[in-house]
């Protein structure tokens, strides 16, 4: 296996996923849903769903679409759904690199720890934004090389191994943000000695 997106984290043991990684990632995940502060009727897509561990933070007044190529991990977030009642969302197989959806169709789009995974991020973003409405806004969380040199030194000799585990840790912030239509509100770690950054932004008008 060459890539991220061919992990069998993603795939063979998407029952193991929760119990592994959807633990370190929830609160983050939950928190930044919340403070995106949905209206009623609004759409959101997200993007990466997986198992969907952050399902159960939308409001059940917006519409859910949320979308993954990964059979295996969907079926965990379809009884999630089922058990939970969310009659607001709706789930599809889907790319990140061709959003199946047209221009300007989405009041937010979310995408948790999937950048890191898709053989295409630059694309992914150019995707999210795309399908988001004029004024509306992209919540992403993700791991970036750090700027560092020592520690982004660790980041590229620790790849190989994560790359196997289903994630890169060589992306670099400069290279996947500039040049969108965008306008950063949010673009911080998570917490000060996290790994992970949250990143929002509004689409502009
Ligand atoms: C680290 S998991 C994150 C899942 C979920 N967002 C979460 O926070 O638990 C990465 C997810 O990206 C999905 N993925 C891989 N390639 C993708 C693509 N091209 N488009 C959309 N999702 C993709 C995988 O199937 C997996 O569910």
């Amino acid at each position: 296996m060459a890539e991220p997106h061919q992990s069998r984290v993603y795939s063979d043991l998407a029952r193991f996923y929760d119990f592994f990684f959807g633990r370190v990632f929830v609160d983050r995940e939950h928190e930044v849903i919340e403070s995106l502060n949905l209206r009623p009727g609004n759409r959101v897509l997200e993007v990466g769903v997986g198992t969907g561990i952050a399902l159960d933070a939308y409001p059940p007044y917006a519409h859910i679409v949320a979308i993954d190529p990964s059979a295996s991990m969907l079926k965990h977030a379809a009884e999630k759904v089922k058990e939970n009642n969310m009659g607001h969302v709706e789930l599809k197989i889907g790319d990140a690199l061709n959003l199946d959806f047209p221009d300007n169709s989405f009041d937010f789009v979310t995408s948790f720890h999937v950048l890191t995974v898709v053989p295409d991020p630059y694309r992914m973003i150019s995707e999210m934004v795309r399908v988001c409405k004029p004024g509306g806004r992209i919540a992403m969380t993700t791991h970036f090389q750090s700027a560092n040199p020592i520690v982004a030194l660790a980041n590229t000799l620790v790849n190989p191994i994560t790359k196997l585990l289903g994630w890169s840790t060589r992306l670099r912030k400069q290279d996947v943000l500039k040049g969108h239509p965008i306008t950063l509100e949010r673009n911080g770690k998570v917490s000060p000695f996290s790994v992970h950054t949250v990143i929002i932004a509004r689409k502009n008008s």
